[in-house]
């Protein structure tokens, strides 16, 4: 028996969701369901987690798995409380990611994909997240951290550690 569940207010939220959509097509509820479900359950998509989400849908759990490791936003392993998503293409690049990215990993001494032993930090890979024009770029949570400098990175982490960092 799957032990996977939603609190009953989530549920709640969650059958307004799929009840937006028509008899048969409330598989275009996936992508919501699944940040919520990511949102309510640690913060990463284990196979229950897909499978109680395939079950709410009535969809095969096979179609959930394409969707939720197609998309870098969802997680599928465990993940620290601040992720760090910095962006490594072009423009960024040009723009000093590397330095901002060896930064990150020397302080936290950590790679990329890869957990502090504290738990507080994974740091995630990320191509263009469409903040191009303040380079280079992460993302926190719901908010992007723009005009990066490692002194700025610094602020950032000490933020965290001090949980005063809004994820939005
Ligand atoms: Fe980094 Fe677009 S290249 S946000």
């Amino acid at each position: 028996m799957n032990e996977i569940a939603f609190r009953p207010e989530v549920l709640e939220q969650v059958e307004k969701i799929i009840g937006r959509y028509p008899e048969g097509r409330q598989k275009s509820a996936l992508i919501p369901l699944l940040h919520i479900a990511q949102k309510e359950f640690g913060g990463w998509l284990d196979v229950p987690v897909m499978d109680y989400v395939a079950d709410l849908l009535q969809i095969k759990p096979i179609e959930v798995y394409e969707v939720a490791t197609f998309y870098t936003m969802f997680n599928m392993k465990p993940v620290g409380k601040y992720v760090l998503e910095v962006c490594r293409t072009g423009p960024c690049m040009v723009r000093g990611s590397d330095k901002i990215l060896e930064h990150i990993k020397a302080v936290l001494n950590i790679n990329d994909g890869e957990t502090t032993a504290d738990g507080m930090f994974t740091l995630k890979p990320a191509e263009c997240l469409g903040a191009c024009g303040y380079a280079p770029m992460m993302q926190l949570g719901k908010f992007y951290h723009e005009n990066l400098t490692t002194e700025k990175v610094d602020e950032i982490l000490q933020l965290c550690r001090e949980g005063a960092i809004d994820l939005g």
